[in-house]
C-alpha cells in the first residue's frame, strides 16, 4: 500500500467514527454535504466516464476546516447521487498541509486529470510566517483512485497567496488559471498554458482586482457565455479577499462575485461591467463552474463560513458545511450573469398519491389580510416552494413567508420589503447562532419566487418583472418542534398567486 491509500485509509476510518454521532436534525438531504466532518469549496467539477464528478475541500475528522482532503460524490444526472471514497489526501512534500482547491478536466488519453493546489505552512504550523503554495497534477483511469504527479506549477518565492487552479480547454490548447497576491498585496489572476497538461508556461497576469484594499482573488472561474442576442463574452467569477462592507454589500466575511468582459489567448481579461455579487444570501462562497454534454454552464457554491461558528459546529453534531444546489448560469443582454436551478432539479419532486410528482399544496389565489398569517404546511420536511407575490395588488409594507417556523414567532423570513424595495432573508428569531439579514435589489413588477427549503438552509430564487433575478443563500438552523410554513402581510394585504409546494427526495440514491 503507499502512502496515499494508507492515509486515504485512515482518513475514512476517523471518517466512520465522526459518522457514529452525527446528528440529523440539519443535517441537508437534497445538499451535498460530508457524511460527517467539514466541507468548503466544489472542486474538479467535470462529466467523466458518464457520470458528473462533484469532489470538494473535506476535512474528515471534525465539523471545522482542517488538514484539507478532496471528497467525492458522483451522479448520472446532476440530481441522484452516490458517495464515492475519499479521492485524495495529503501524502507528499508539496501536499504536506493540505490538499486545496482545484479543477478536473478530462485529458487527451481519456484520463481524468485533476489539478490542485499543494498547500504548505512554512512554519508547518500556520500561516504566521506564510504559506508555500503550488500547483500539482494527478491522474485517474477510473475517476476513483488517483495517482499523483507532484508540481506542475512553482511558486515564486514572494508571493503569499498562490492557489486554486482551474482548468480548461480553448481553441486547442489547455489553460489554467488561479489567484494570487502579488508583490504589492493587490489580488491577481495569473493565467498560464500548456500543450499537454504537463508542462506548464506562464502566460500573463490577466485581471487585477480594480479595489486596492482586495489583497487576494480565490477560486477564479473564467468561462465564456453567450448573450441571448448571440453576443460572446468571458465571465471571470472570484473571491475577492479585504472586500470593505458598505451598505447591503459584502456584508458576509467571504464574498463572491463576478466581472463579464472579453478574452481571447495571447491578451489579458478586459472588463465591461464593475465586480457584482452573484449570491446575496449569508453562505454563498467559492463556487466552480463546468459545462455540462449537452453545452450548459452548471456551477455549485459552498454554503458555510470560515469565520462565523455554525450551530452544528456549536452543538456537536458532526458536520459542517454543504454545496448549493446545482445552478445554470445564463448572461443577460446587459451582462447580468443569472442563476436558476438546473431544469432537471424538479425530478427530485416526490411522487404524490398517483405516482406523478403531485405538489402537497396548491392554490391558484390567497390573499393575506393585514397582519394575518396562512399556514400552508404544519409540519413541513425538505421542500421546494413557489409563489408570486403580486406586488400591485398587495398593500403590505413588507410581505412573504415565515419557513423553519417553529413557536410562534421563530422562524426564517424571506419577504418583499417595499420601503427598501428588496427581497429579504432575515434570520433573527430562527434559533441562530448568527443572526441579522441579508436584503437584494429588486426593480419592480410582479415576483415570482422559488424557495428550496432543506432541514438547514434556504435558498431563494427571485425574479421580478423588471427583468431582475435574484439568488439568496443562507443557513437556516430552526429550533426544536414542528416546521410549519406560514405567509404573512404586514401592515396591508399581500395577494399571492399561483402558490404550490413540492417534498423534495433526497439526493441520495439508495
Ligand atoms: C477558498 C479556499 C481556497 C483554498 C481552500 C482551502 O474557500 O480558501 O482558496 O484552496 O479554500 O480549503
Amino acid at each position: 500500500m503507499n502512502t496515499l491509500e494508507a492515509n486515504l485509509d485512515a482518513a475514512e476510518a476517523t471518517n466512520a467514527q465522526l459518522r457514529k454521532h452525527l446528528n440529523p436534525r440539519w443535517y441537508p438531504t437534497f445538499h451535498i454535504a460530508a457524511p460527517a466532518g467539514w466541507i468548503n469549496d466544489p472542486n474538479g467539477l467535470s462529466y467523466f466516464q458518464g457520470r458528473y464528478q462533484v469532489f470538494f475541500q473535506h476535512y474528515p475528522a471534525d465539523s471545522s476546516w482542517g488538514t484539507m482532503h478532496w471528497g467525492h460524490v458522483t451522479s448520472p444526472d446532476l440530481v441522484h447521487f452516490s458517495r464515492a471514497p475519499i479521492a485524495l489526501a495529503p501524502s507528499i512534500e508539496e501536499d504536506r498541509d493540505g490538499v486545496f482547491s482545484g479543477s478536473a478536466v478530462t485529458g487527451p488519453d481519456g484520463n481524468l486529470e485533476v489539478f490542485y493546489t499543494g498547500h504548505r505552512w512554512r512554519n508547518g504550523r500556520n500561516e504566521d510566517d506564510g504559506n508555500i503554495q503550488v500547483q500539482c497534477r494527478a491522474t485517474s483511469q477510473d475517476g476513483v483512485h488517483f495517482s499523483k504527479h507532484g508540481t506542475v506549477v512553482e511558486a515564486p518565492e514572494a508571493l503569499a497567496h498562490f492557489r486554486d487552479p482551474k482548468v480548461f480547454y480553448h481553441e486547442g490548447t489547455w489553460f489554467m488559471v488561479f489567484g494570487t497576491c502579488s508583490a504589492d498585496n493587490r489580488g491577481q489572476v495569473h493565467l498560464y498554458h500548456s500543450a499537454d497538461l504537463k508542462d506548464w508556461q506562464f502566460d500573463q497576469v490577466i485581471f487585477q482586482d480594480p479595489d486596492p484594499n482586495v489583497f487576494m482573488l480565490e477560486c477564479p472561474d473564467l468561462f465564456p457565455l453567450a448573450t441571448p442576442q448571440g453576443a460572446q463574452h468571458w465571465v471571470l467569477t472570484y473571491c475577492p479577499m479585504g472586500k470593505k462592507k458598505t451598505g447591503y454589500l459584502y456584508r458576509n466575511d467571504h464574498t463572491a462575485g463576478y466581472v463579464v468582459g472579453d478574452w481571447a489567448p495571447g491578451r489579458a481579461f478586459t472588463a465591461r461591467t464593475e465586480f457584482t455579487m452573484q449570491d446575496f444570501g449569508n453562505e454563498f462562497y467559492a463556487p466552480q463552474s463546468f459545462a455540462t454534454p449537452d453545452g450548459r454552464r452548471v456551477q455549485f457554491g459552498w454554503m458555510g463560513s470560515f469565520t462565523v461558528p455554525a450551530a452544528p459546529q456549536l452543538d456537536g453534531d458532526g458536520w459542517f458545511g454543504q454545496l448549493t444546489i446545482p445552478r445554470e448560469l445564463t448572461l443577460t443582454e446587459n451582462l447580468r450573469l443569472d442563476s436558476a436551478p438546473i431544469a432537471e432539479f424538479t425530478g427530485l419532486r416526490a411522487p404524490g398519491p398517483a405516482g406523478d410528482h403531485a405538489p402537497f399544496f396548491q392554490a391558484d389565489s390567497i390573499t393575506v389580510e393585514p397582519n394575518h398569517t396562512v399556514e400552508i404546511a404544519d409540519d413541513a420536511g425538505p421542500c421546494e416552494l413557489e409563489l408570486t407575490l403580486d406586488r400591485a395588488q398587495s398593500t403590505a409594507v413588507r410581505a412573504g413567508v415565515l419557513v423553519h417556523h417553529t413557536a410562534p414567532g421563530r422562524g426564517t423570513y424571506i419577504a418583499c420589503d417595499e420601503q427598501s424595495g428588496r427581497l429579504v432573508v432575515d434570520r433573527r428569531t430562527t434559533g441562530g447562532p448568527d443572526l441579522g439579514y441579508r436584503a437584494a435589489e429588486l426593480s419592480g413588477g410582479k415576483l415570482r419566487l422559488r424557495i428550496f427549503i432543506d432541514r438547514g438552509s434556504v435558498e431563494v430564487f427571485g425574479h421580478d418583472e423588471g427583468g431582475a433575478s435574484t439568488v439568496l443563500s443562507s443557513y437556516s438552523f430552526p429550533a426544536d418542534g414542528p416546521r410549519a410554513i406560514t405567509l404573512l402581510a404586514e401592515s396591508g394585504t399581500a395577494v399571492l398567486r399561483d402558490v404550490t409546494a413540492y417534498s423534495l427526495d433526497t439526493i441520495w440514491s439508495k
